[in-house]
């Protein structure tokens, strides 16, 4: 048997861990600096992805880091055309709301990462029933490098309002690799306190009662 030699953590260190969940923030446009994100930081970002939960320990993400402003430029350019789409998809009393908001800081982020799904080429353990657990893999290696941005200080903002085949081609990404994120990474100018969605009073947070179920629905 091998020991069980994993560590253990404090009270203390438990409320570390609280506060940095409970403080991660969407990060848009307005708030970036333009300070560039370190290497070393940028590493220490991969590394806390890398270390994320997988489907059979699959491990099926790929990182395109990005910072030429080319490359970005052509990216917010889908993002207008697929924002512009989404406006008349709500209700005429949230549209005016919706043109307002600052929903991307792709161009203003000094660093953006496009994350992709590879799927394996052979069978993956635990995979064999649930495809999609490939992508959810590639999820929580993403929820692993916002909560280090965060502890970091360092803002990410994830953009999904884009075309998803588009960007793929801008990155010249293999066919078989899916987007799963296009986030935008930076020092910020400061973190709300709470969702700029509830802020603007957009959404609110669940209740708990109403997302908790007892042994059935
Ligand atoms: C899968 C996913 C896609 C998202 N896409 C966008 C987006 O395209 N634009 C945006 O401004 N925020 C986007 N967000 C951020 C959410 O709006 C944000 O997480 C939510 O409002 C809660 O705020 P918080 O992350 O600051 O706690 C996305 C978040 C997730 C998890």
């Amino acid at each position: 048997m091998h020991p069980l030699n994993g560590k253990l953590f404090t009270a203390k260190e438990v409320a570390v861990l609280h506060d940095i969940i409970c403080n991660r923030r969407d990060v848009r446009g307005n708030r970036f600096l333009d300070s560039p994100v370190e290497d070393n930081v940028l590493q220490k970002l991969l590394d806390a992805a890398f270390h994320a939960p997988s489907v059979g320990f699959s491990q099926p993400w790929e990182f395109v880091l990005i910072k030429d402003p080319w490359v970005k430029q052509q990216v917010k350019e889908s993002f207008i055309i697929e924002n512009e789409k989404a406006v008349p998809v709500f209700d005429k009393d949230k549209q005016s709301t919706y043109i307002r908001m600052k929903l991307e800081g792709i161009i203003e982020a000094p660093l953006n990462i496009a994350v992709f799904y590879k799927p394996s080429s052979g069978p993956v353990l635990g995979q064999t029933s649930m495809e999609e657990a490939g992508l959810y893999s590639v999820v929580c290696a993403i929820q692993n490098m916002w909560l280090m941005a965060r502890a970091l200080n360092l803002g990410v903002g994830w953009v999904s309002i884009l075309d998803a085949e588009k960007v793929k081609r801008i990155v010249n990404a293999p066919e078989h690799n899916k987007l799963v994120a296009y986030l935008c990474v930076g020092y910020t100018d400061g973190f709300y306190t709470q969702p700029e969605l509830e802020l603007l009073q957009w959404e609110k947070r669940k209740a708990a009662e109403a997302t908790v179920f007892y042994d059935s629905y």
